[in-house]
Parts: C-alpha cells; structure tokens; sequence
C-alpha cells in the first residue's frame, strides 16, 4: 500500500506549492472560535477513565455556506478533547465506521508499545468481517490477536475495534492524537481525523495560571478546499496515481490556503482584559507558523511561554514571536489587560503571504478582575541529562533519496520498512542523537521526551526551551538531542512531522530492549 507515497513521489514539482481554494472565502476574524467538545467517559471506576469514540465520515460547514466532506473521531474536528489526571490510566474503545482502516496515536503519550499505534496494527472498518479473516491468513475471526504482530514483524495485525491504554503516567501537557496508518497518515490528518488530550496535576492546579474559559487550546491547520466543498488533497486526485514519468519530488509537503483554528477559518475569540494561558498545537501536515500577537494600534504583545511539548518549563521565558513546526505544541500566557475594551488582537504568522498571514483575533470585551499568576518557577521535575550521561551518540539524517522509483524522504538514506530495526537501544539508556536535514524536517521521537543540547553547533534557541517530543530541524541544521529511553520495552518509531514526508518514507523503527 505504497499508493499515496507513489502518487506524491510522482507529484510534478510545480504543484509542490500552496493549494488554491475554490470556493469563496470568508472574511476573516467573523466566525466565532469553536472550542472542542470535552469527551464524557462511560465509565469511571476501578481508578480507570473509560472512553468510546467511533471514527466516522460526516459532513460539516467549516466555511460558511460551504459543506465539507470529513473523517472524524466522534462527528467532529478537531475529535473530542479527552481531559486526563496524571496517574490515572485512560482506555478508550475506537470502533472504525470509516471506510478505510485506522490507526491511533496519542501523541506525547508515554504508552505502552502495545497501544502506541504501530503504523500496521489496523483497526478495520466495521463491515469488514473477511477482510479481516484475510488479512489474517484465514484463522482470525472478528479481531486479531493482540500480540500477532510481535512475532512476525511484517503481520499486519488488525481488528475491528481497539482498545487504547493510556497509564497517564507522565507530565502535565498537551498531547493530541491522530491517525497513523502505514503510507496514509497525511491525508487521513488533512481529513479530520485529530484530536485533544490534556494531562493535568496536582502541581499544575497550584500554580494559579489562567484556567477555565481563560484557557483556550488552539489547533492551528491549513486546508484547501474544492468547488464541491470537499478538501483538496493531491494524493486523493487518482490521475495521479499511474500519472508516467513525473519524477520530482513533493518537497514542501501539503499546503493549503485557508487557516483554521479549531476547526474555524480565521475565528475571533472574546476575550477579557485579562491573562489568558493559550495552549497551541501545530497539526497542519507541512506549514510551519511563526506567531506573533499583535494590537489594533500596531503594539505586539508578548507571548510568555510557560510550557513546551512535553510540559511545563522550569521557568517562563519571553518571546516577541514564536516558531510552530507541524506537531509542536506550545503552552503560552498573554496578557490582555492594556488592551482597550474593544480593541482587537491579531494572532499574525510571520511566515504566511496574503490570507494564510492571518490566524485568528481575540476581541477584547470587557475588563475583568484577574488573579491568576505566572510563578517564577513553573517546575522542577525537569530532566537535567548532561552529556557524561549518555551511553552512546548516534548521527542520523533526514534527507530526501530514492524510493521505489521515484523520490522519496529517507532517513539514513533508507525508506520506512516496519520488518527493518534501526535503532536498538536499552531500558534506561541515556543517548545523545545528532540529527541532521537537508530541508526543514520536524522530527519527532514517540515514547520518550528530550530536550534540545545544541542547534547548528550552537546553544538552543529560546524556543527549544524544555521538555519536548518534536523539535525542528530547519534546513541544512544540525541538532543535538538527548534523551533517557525509559518507560517501557518494545517496538517506537521515530519520524519527521512532515506529514507527507512521513508517509513518504521518513520514518523509522526504535526498539526499546
Ligand atoms: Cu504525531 Cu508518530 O506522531
Ligand atoms: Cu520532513
């Protein structure tokens, strides 16, 4: 099932750019900023949260006037946010009404490797009964043997429903999930199919950040849409699929032309002349943002950052703008207390041209007392791993090369294979990766967080602050990463965040022994 990756392989160069919409766009800042619905549990005993989400197709009007064919956890995108304590093991049923399989990673999520969504471990469509007995070998039924795919690393395992265990045991932070099939994850993603869970504690609740209607989580993603209404994605255009000869590389991934946050173009959200704790998800497939927030009369106010990837930082650090690769999150305080009621505050991407500058506004409504706080020290759990730590460094590369005749993204010069290993560690291993990109690759480790020890030989930049599980590589940069491979055993993966070139070949296999 290489289809996709063969059709972008063979995507002639001069479509690698933004796609066009064709229909007609709405203003921004007009359509309210959609919060996404908090998923209840079924159950809660045990010292369990019990979660059920059905995966299916549905129809919404993401533009106004405009309906829009989606894949969905639950009927809407973003999915339901699942709302996690530290400590407290979630499961969530998913039973699959698309009509294609799926696979389900919590990403950020410290999961046992049986739950991780291993990109081949299926869950078929409902109505697929002999195709799973099939993809079987004859002996399966309804549902697949948990450990099937242990055995003989090429099985592709598959079920009709799957139960996800979470054990929660982790930091505070924002994780998503989304799906994570083998070749298909980018279009499966650009579809809808990607969603919230937050982690939260005991130490978060003290600190007193901004929190309830003050907290707002922002999915950030671009799409394209047709003159039908449905999304535009190039690999779903079959013409492209036997299209001879086109050779050139898709290098940009996939872009589209309108922003949505939440699932809204261009929203407005508002607000109160009050903190407010913003906790931002880059889950576009290619476009990298640069943020910046910035006042009716031209003032930019500061985004105070407070928590990266994998959690809160030890301290909070300041920036006049901040970088979002895809699949990055950041967890941000504004303050819009010296904004006039009224007056209008425009979250702007410094890296957009035209109608993908803007993302969304907040319209100050009304003062407000405010007594939340941004302590000083925000943490002090944070993994200080020094170099002497590390029981080996490893180089790997993300560059682009050859791929089933055609052009594909490699790392170390190699195609994603899931019968292949290529990185072995240990339980408890300390490691030091250099990584290193010919073009912008947002790469990302599942299982563990690290944190960033150098950048193009360099100290980290402001943003690398923290703990994180994505971390941009821009072009032709060098970065040292270090982490300690604890958890558990088993089979993770490592990728760029690029969705296209995920599913393009740039991923590869980690066992944990
Ligand atoms: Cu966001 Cu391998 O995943
Ligand atoms: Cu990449």
């Amino acid at each position: 099932g290489l289809t996709t990756a063969r059709a972008l392989a063979r995507r002639p160069a001069s479509t690698g750019a933004e796609l066009r919409s064709e229909v007609p766009l709405p203003p921004p800042f007009q359509v309210p900023l959609p919060l996404p619905p908090v998923l209840k549990p079924v159950s809660a005993t045990g010292g369990i949260d019990r979660y059920e989400m059905t995966q299916r197709a549905t129809t919404a009007e993401i533009l106004p006037g405009v309906k829009t064919p989606l894949w969905t956890y639950e009927g809407t995108f973003p999915g339901p946010t699942i709302e996690a304590r530290r400590g407290r093991p979630v499961t969530v049923t998913h039973r699959n009404k698309l009509p294609v399989p799926a696979v389900v990673h919590l990403h950020g999520g410290r999961t046992p490797a049986a739950s991780d969504g291993y990109p081949t471990d299926l869950i078929l469509p409902d109505g697929w009964p002999d195709a799973a007995r099939r993809a079987q070998g004859g002996h399966g039924g309804h549902g697949g043997h948990a450990m099937s795919g242990m055995h003989d690393p090429r099985a592709v395992v598959t079920r009709l429903t799957r139960d996800y265990t979470f054990p929660m045991d982790q930091r505070s932070a924002l994780l998503w999930y989304h799906d994570h099939r083998m070749d298909f994850t980018a279009p499966a993603i650009w579809r809808g199919l990607a969603g919230l869970q937050i982690v939260r504690d005991d130490d978060e609740d003290a600190l007193g950040l901004p929190a309830g209607r003050r907290e707002l989580p922002l999915m950030i993603t671009d799409r394209a849409f047709a003159a039908d209404g449905t999304l535009t994605y190039p690999a779903l255009d079959p013409d492209l699929r036997e299209q001879p000869g086109v050779q050139e590389p898709y290098l940009a991934g996939v872009l589209g032309d309108v922003i949505l946050v939440n699932g809204a173009p261009w929203p407005v959200h508002e607000v109160d002349a009050a903190r407010y704790r913003l906790r931002v998800l880059n889950a576009s497939n290619a476009r990298h943002y640069e943020l910046e927030a910035v006042t009716g009369d031209g003032r930019r106010l500061d985004l105070v950052q407070i928590g990266a990837d994998q959690g809160l930082l030890a301290a909070p650090v300041t920036h006049p703008r901040l970088p979002i690769a895809p699949a990055e999150r950041y967890d941000v305080v504004i303050d819009f207390s010296d904004v006039p009621v009224g007056g209008r505050v425009t979250l702007v991407n410094r890296l957009g041209s035209g109608r993908t500058r803007d993302v969304m506004a907040f319209r100050v409504a009304r003062k407000a007392a405010d007594d939340s706080r941004v302590p000083r020290v925000l943490a002090n759990d944070l993994p200080a791993w020094r170099r002497s730590d590390a029981a080996r460094v490893r180089d790997i590369s993300f560059r682009a090369g050859r791929m089933h005749g055609g052009h594909g993204w490699l790392i170390d010069g190699k195609p994603f294979d899931p019968a292949r290993t290529d990185v072995t560690t240990r339980l408890g291993d300390v490691e030091i990766w250099r990584l290193v990109a010919d073009v912008h690759h947002p790469v990302h480790l599942h299982l563990v967080g690290f944190r960033v020890l150098s950048r193009g030989g360099r100290p980290p930049l402001a943003h690398d602050a923290g703990l994180k599980d994505t971390v941009s590589l821009r072009p032709g940069e060098s970065v040292e990463i270090i982490t300690r491979f604890d958890g558990y055993r088993g089979r993770y993966l490592f990728h760029c965040h690029n969705a296209e070139h995920e599913d393009m070949g740039m991923m590869a296999n980690l066992e944990i022994i």
